[in-house]
């Protein structure tokens, strides 16, 4: 779960602060844009403005959806304890 949680494929468009990154080095998004209120960009500057269709030759996170919801089940079933 951390693999991809933790993956740039998913924090770039999940920053911790700020805008979104872009890359497998995560450098700040150009054009520079802005969470805004909602987590959609500023008005005017909305991140469906500019992307319709998901980008080609990125690298994916690892595994697939299903794993992933299969790890997470048995994380909860055993208690959804967290690391200190
Ligand atoms: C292209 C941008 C983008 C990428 C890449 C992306 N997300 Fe998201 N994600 C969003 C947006 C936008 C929403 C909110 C959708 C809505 O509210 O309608 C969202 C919602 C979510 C939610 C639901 C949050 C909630 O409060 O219900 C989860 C969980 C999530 N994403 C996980 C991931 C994971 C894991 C990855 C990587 C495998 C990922 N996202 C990659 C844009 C992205
Ligand atoms: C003014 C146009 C514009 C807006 C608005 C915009 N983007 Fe982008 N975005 C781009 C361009 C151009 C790229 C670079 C495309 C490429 O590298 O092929 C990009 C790249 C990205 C990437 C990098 C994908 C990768 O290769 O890793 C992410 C993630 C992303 N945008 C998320 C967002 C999010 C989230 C928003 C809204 C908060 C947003 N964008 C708003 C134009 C925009």
């Amino acid at each position: 779960m951390g693999k991809v949680l933790q993956h740039p494929r998913c924090l770039n468009c999940h920053p911790v602060e700020g805008g979104p990154l872009q890359g497998d080095a995560m450098v700040p998004h150009q054009p520079p844009v802005m969470r805004g209120d909602a987590g959609f960009g500023a008005v005017g500057m909305r991140c469906s403005t500019c992307h319709g269709n998901p980008g080609e030759s990125r690298n994916p996170a690892p595994g697939s959806q299903d794993l992933f919801r299969r790890l997470t089940q048995t994380w909860i079933d055993a208690g959804a304890h967290c690391p200190a």
